[in-house]
């Protein structure tokens, strides 16, 4: 879990003619068109389940609710969904606390609903890819029950227990990622364990092979149910210093929470994590799957690091350096792709999810959020990589935090209140229609669907081939049916455009050009084709008035041209 901050920048310079001189940045690692896995051309879609759709109006979406929109994923161009997590769980981290590995929380279903969502999926060649949260389990969980009773039960080493420095000092100055210590006391043996995340949340000693045994047995469980891989929750978290060194304080301050500001030097990112990613790939690749992990990276190097040395790890590490330019530029967008394009694995591109604010409000000005959704649309979608989509980015949902601590339901919110709201805002309700609650439900929603549900929703956007979904469906299907997007190679041209991101995807004799105006002015790129070897472009998918004629490329502002160049 990172909060990306909420910030951007509009570059304001007026029209531009800037020539495309191709840096041949090609890349070593475009995909071959035959052979390549299911995964490294599907697109993507995350499911948050509590807030998609809700089958038996209780107010909180179900599994039932996601069978009975799998055609409107279909029809949008989904390949594979990423439920969430959806197992039983007394949801003090919605979900990210898991109380039994193997079943589905009543909340949600049963296995039989699960069954039927797999079967009905697989009619529609949609993938299902479950949430494993492995760093830790509920405190409810069997397994830390039985652990927490008595100092030789059976399950005792599964957690990370040690005696405290002395009378009410916990083992060391490690502080939780939600605040406070990251040790609780527990008075029935008399020591203190470990949880990184809340109290709720105990880690598991991943250096205990039963561990090890007993999670990697949970994806085979999967795996033969149906599941198609798995999003690896937190896995920098796995494994911690045995001597349980002190963290150095990073800088002075405090954070949301009132503590100080560490380096996760001793808790996080630690060598052994890549054993684990090694032997859960050995398991995957038995069964075709897809591994995905969140894996949030200081830079590309590190981020390699989940790929393995050969690609042995996870096949998909979310790229969340992409996630962290937060203002609409060229120039920091150019360099994020160069860098991950020379990543040793296929990149993976993510613009939202269930823990940051969403995209529409990252890099929206207030003004031009519907363009701007549009833009980044093309962006993530026409990049050499595979994306993953949060519900509802494909209709412009804004991210709509409470306005009162009372109303806040993420107790990161209750707890680091006003500094830190929780991530209520970005978990609202799907917004299906324009009748009362969106379409999401009868009863009464989990969390208040925002105002924008009039503006914003599936049914009136169909309708409309100006909107936001209509402008997804058309990217996505482009994306599906031309080779040179789902496998050509990635080359920046006008590198020095300021106010225009353009690139080439080249897949043999095939070109497609992108240009993405990042700026509120009209702009032009001329594509000097003759010089180039090209004779025409002619526009696939654009943006309003966007349009090629001969050389040049008009833009509108925040305009998207998409064009396929012919020799
Ligand atoms: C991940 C999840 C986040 C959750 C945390 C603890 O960061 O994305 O939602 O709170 O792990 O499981």
């Amino acid at each position: 879990m990172n909060r990306t901050a909420l910030s951007m920048a509009i570059p304001l310079i007026l029209f531009c003619t800037s020539w495309l001189t191709a840096s041949a940045q090609t890349s070593t690692h475009a995909a071959d068109a035959e052979g390549h896995p299911w995964w490294q051309n599907a697109v993507f879609y995350e499911i948050y389940p509590r807030s998609f759709a809700d089958s038996n109006n209780d107010g909180v979406g179900d599994l039932n609710g996601i069978t009975s929109k799998l055609d409107y994923l279909k029809d949008l161009g989904v390949d594979a969904i990423w439920i969430s997590p959806c197992f039983p769980s007394p949801q003090v981290d919605f979900g990210y606390d898991v109380s039994d590995y193997e079943n589905i929380d009543p909340m949600y279903g049963n296995l039989a609903d699960f069954d039927n969502l797999a079967s009905e999926a697989k009619k529609r060649n949609i993938h299902i890819i479950l949430d494993f949260v492995v760093n830790h389990t509920s405190d409810q969980h069997k397994w830390f029950l039985d652990s927490k009773s008595s100092r030789t039960s059976a399950h005792r080493d599964w957690y990370i227990w040690r005696d405290g420095k002395g009378p009410g000092q916990p083992p060391n100055n490690w502080v939780s990622t939600f605040g406070g210590s990251a040790w609780k006391f527990d008075p029935t043996t008399g020591q203190y364990y470990y949880h990184y995340f809340y109290p709720e949340q105990p880690d598991l000693n991943w250096r205990n092979p039963a561990v090890k045994d007993a999670m990697f047995d949970v994806t085979r469980w999967w795996y033969n149910r149906g599941v198609a891989g798995f999003r690896l929750d937190a896995v920098d978290t796995l494994f911690e210093d045995p001597n349980l060194q002190d963290n150095p304080i990073a800088h002075p301050g405090k954070n949301a929470f009132g503590d100080p500001f560490e380096q996760n030097k001793y808790n996080t990112k630690l060598p052994e994590v890549h054993d684990i990613l090694r032997g859960l790939r050995q398991v995957a690749d038995e069964h075709d799957a897809v591994l995905i992990g969140e894996t949030w990276t200081a830079d590309v190097a590190e981020l390699n690091q989940y790929y393995g040395k050969g690609n042995n790890e996870l096949q998909l590490p979310m790229d969340f350096l992409f996630t962290m330019v937060n203002k609409l530029s060229p120039v920091e967008f150019r360099k994020q792709i160069a860098e991950v394009n020379g990543a040793s694995g296929w990149p993976t591109f993510v613009i939202s999810n269930h823990d940051i604010v969403r995209s529409y409000d990252r890099y929206g000005d207030g003004k031009h959020n519907d363009q701007i959704a549009k833009l980044m649309a093309a962006l993530y979608l026409t990049l050499r990589g595979t994306p993953i989509m949060y519900y509802g980015e494909e209709i412009g949902m804004k991210t709509t935090p409470p306005t009162r601590r009372e109303e806040v339901q993420d107790p990161i919110g209750r707890k680091g209140w006003p500094k830190e709201k929780g991530r209520d805002g970005e978990r609202t309700p799907m917004q299906w229609n324009s009748s009362e609650n969106a379409g999401f439900t009868t009863g009464k929603p989990w969390l208040p669907v925002p105002p924008t549900y009039k503006t914003h929703n599936v049914a009136d956007e169909s309708k409309d081939p100006d909107s936001v979904l209509e402008f997804y469906k058309q990217v996505l299907k482009l994306r599906h049916t031309n080779q040179a997007l789902l496998d050509g190679s990635y080359s920046a041209i006008n590198e020095n455009d300021t106010n225009v991101l353009s690139y080439l995807r080249i897949y043999k004799d095939q070109t497609v050009v992108v240009a993405l105006n990042m700026s509120g002015s009209p702009q032009k790129l001329n594509l000097d084709l003759k010089r180039n070897g090209f004779s025409s472009a002619t526009r696939l998918v654009a943006t309003g008035k966007s349009t090629a004629k001969g050389d040049e490329v008009s833009l509108e502002p925040f305009g998207v041209f998409i064009g396929q160049l012919a020799k």
